[in-house]
């Protein structure tokens, strides 16, 4: 890998944050570590840049690619955190492991995100609190061979890139249950390139359709909500809280967990368990308020002001007082330091 000076000034001042979509623009950085001969070892910060590979690196052939999606912000004090980064290392550790890829070292992981990000703070104006920063951590097999194997070499990589709203209203979904995200036993728990592909076309098929995402069922009966793909979904009824259990089909969200834990603090009951569809239906016919909700790191919390189950459309409860936004409102104030954060969340850089 070619060593370039890093630019001495920043594209973020050019940047209209005012007016951009998520995942055009890089920051000026990217840290790079690679793997060969058992070990690991760092190659620092360099511009951001294209990166050269043989067109027989494994990772384009039999899909070990593995990544994690993460938040900088900036915060109140004008300091920088990154949210929650052993849980986003924990599970980019399973994923590693259950695609046959070396584990990183906590430390390398660590020193990749801090000094990407150090290195982009212009990316965090200080005068913004609706910006954060997207942090995606990855790694790819890079050994060149042809032949199905695991590989022996790969290549970890942190780019970022700014965030504001991922989706920017309410979404309307669908309730799919002819295709499956995951099977019990396969890896969708891991956060690996193939779930995201395989995602493409029923997805693509419901955009067609008018929706803006599919809420994926079980495999086997499709009876029950698994989660939605770029977010684990979450309903309130009956005063409660409930969200299916993580599995080995359902992505172990950290802000998921985050959500989970705010609502235990603010005593907001809670329900870690299935949630079939014909339940949902149930309380949509019987007239109960219902809302139901996708969080994830790009999307936070993501209200759904529309739901489709057996061509039927229903119509979740999505206003203002809503508990998922006092669940997004506390949830962002401890990230951005405006309330205390009682769990350790924020990771001071
Ligand atoms: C994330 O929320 O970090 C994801 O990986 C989902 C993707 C839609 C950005």
């Amino acid at each position: 890998m070619q060593t370039l000076d890093l630019p001495q000034t920043s594209r973020a001042q050019q940047f209209d944050f005012n007016n951009f979509s998520f995942g055009e623009t890089p920051t000026d950085h990217l840290f790079l570590a690679e793997y060969k001969g058992g070990n690991w070892s760092s190659l620092g910060v360099q511009p951001f840049q294209n990166l050269t590979l043989s067109p027989f690196a494994l990772c384009f052939h039999y899909g070990q690619t593995v990544f994690e999606g993460m938040k900088a912000f900036r915060l109140a004090d004008g300091s920088i955190s990154i949210f929650r980064p052993d849980k986003h290392y924990d599970r980019l550790s399973k994923s590693l492991d259950r695609m046959s890829m070396p584990v990183l070292p906590r430390p390398l992981f660590l020193e990749g995100l801090t000094d990407v990000i150090l290195q982009g703070q212009a990316w965090l104006p200080t005068d913004r609190t609706d910006i954060a920063l997207y942090i995606r951590p990855f790694v790819i097999a890079t050994e060149a061979r042809l032949g199905v194997k695991v590989s022996s070499e790969y290549l970890f990589a942190v780019a970022c890139t700014p965030i504001g709203e991922y989706y920017d209203k309410p979404l309307r979904v669908k309730v799919e249950t002819q295709y499956a995200r995951a099977a019990e036993g396969g890896a969708g728990y891991a956060k690996f390139g193939g779930n995201y592909g395989g995602a493409f076309y029923p997805t693509q098929k419901a955009v067609e359709a008018g929706f803006d995402q599919v809420i994926w069922t079980d495999a086997k009966t499709h009876e029950c909500l698994e989660e939605a793909g770029t977010m684990n979904i979450m309903m309130y009824v009956h005063g409660t809280l409930v969200t299916p259990p993580v599995s080995s089909s359902i992505l172990d969200g950290i802000t998921r967990n985050s959500i989970i834990q705010i609502a235990k603090d603010l005593n907001i009951p809670f329900e870690e368990r299935a949630i079939s569809c014909k339940e949902l239906q149930g309380n949509f016919k019987n007239g109960d308020r219902v809302e139901l909700f996708g969080v994830g790191t790009a999307a936070i919390v993501s209200p759904i002001a529309c739901v489709q189950i057996d061509d039927t459309d229903y119509f979740p409860f999505t206003e203002t007082d809503a508990v998922m936004f006092t669940l997004k409102n506390e949830l962002e104030a401890i990230r951005r330091g405006k309330k205390k954060d009682k769990h350790n969340w924020n990771y001071l850089i």
